[in-house]
């Protein structure tokens, strides 16, 4: 009696381990001894549902529900890569953000920078019209970058000096059918950097695109080295020490580092008049009036 009462036991714990551990298989999900140690609770972050398991945190004075659910970012975030646009138009509120000067958040230069416009000619002309100001200062080196940027990726076509007259399209042996684009026409010489920016973007019907080629500081350079083979042909100037050229679009770096001179903080919507209206260091002769 005793015996089989044992086997009875021992039967029923064999059945029963079986049937605990059976695997899944069709339409039946399986049976899991203690599921919780092969699926450990996660904890999803940034969503809006907490799992109700999660119970360590009754003690803490916010719930774990709350815990897990998206927060605002704190007061005065910069979004990566929102240096694109400057809310104030201002290149040296645009600079302070890119190196943390001031008591600004340095944001990485190389670092993906949204462009908000689209690959159309409507949204070509907005750029045009909206996009004034480099956001780099014009500095001797980014100058020399430049020239070095545009000599590889468009005075091919271009020309050196954007004359349009680049040798793929020019030369001896010229293949390339489309003409390139005349840089030093008025009509490039007048337009604000949005539509060098937007061309560097975009391209235009049979040029490509350079965005993946040029960060963004690098068409920044390029744009800069433009504009000096524009106001050269011009005879005016456009370097680190003086723009007679055309004052909105790029500050030279002695005057921005005036306009900065002295100041705790870059936030004062000062730099952008004073780029406007300061005397160009003059270092010879005076330079004939820009347009
Ligand atoms: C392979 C040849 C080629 C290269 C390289 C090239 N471009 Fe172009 N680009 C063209 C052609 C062709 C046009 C004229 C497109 C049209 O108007 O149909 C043009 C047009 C332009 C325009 C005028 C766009 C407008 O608004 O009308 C700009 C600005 C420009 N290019 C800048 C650049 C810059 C900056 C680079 C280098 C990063 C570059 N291009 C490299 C061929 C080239």
């Amino acid at each position: 009696m005793k015996k089989i009462f044992l086997y009875g036991i021992l039967a029923t714990t064999v059945v029963f381990s079986f049937e605990a551990c059976s695997p899944a298989h069709g339409n039946h999900p399986g049976h899991e001894y203690m599921p919780d140690m092969g699926h450990s609770v996660a904890q999803e972050a940034n969503i809006y549902n907490g799992y109700s398991l999660n119970t360590w945190d009754k003690q803490s004075v916010k719930s774990l529900k709350e815990l897990s659910q998206p927060r605002n970012t704190v007061a005065g975030t910069i979004p990566r890569g929102s240096v694109g646009m400057s809310a104030t138009g201002n290149a040296a509120d645009m600079m302070a953000m890119l190196t943390g000067a001031g008591n600004s958040v340095s944001t990485p230069i190389n670092g993906n920078v949204p462009y908000y416009y689209g690959d159309d000619e409507a949204e070509r002309t907005r750029a045009t019209k909206e996009i004034v100001v480099n956001p780099f200062p014009i500095t001797k080196k980014g100058l020399e970058e430049g020239k070095e940027l545009f000599r590889i990726y468009c005075g091919i076509c271009h020309g050196e000096k954007g004359g349009g007259d680049g040798y793929l399209a020019n030369g001896p042996d010229a293949k390339y059918l489309a003409q390139p684009a005349n840089l030093l026409l008025d009509t490039f010489v007048n337009g604000n950097n949005g539509r060098l920016y937007h061309a560097i973007m975009y391209g235009k019907n049979v040029m490509g695109s350079y965005a993946d080629k040029l960060s963004y500081e690098e068409r920044w350079k390029v744009i800069h080295y433009i504009r000096a083979c524009q106001a050269d042909s011009k005879k005016l100037i456009y370097n680190d020490k003086q723009n007679t050229f055309k004052p909105n679009f790029g500050i030279p770096d002695s005057i921005y580092k005036a306009t900065l001179a002295g100041k705790t903080g870059v936030q004062k919507p000062a730099a952008a008049p004073a780029v406007a209206t300061a005397k160009p260091v003059t270092t010879s002769k005076p330079a004939p009036k820009g347009k």
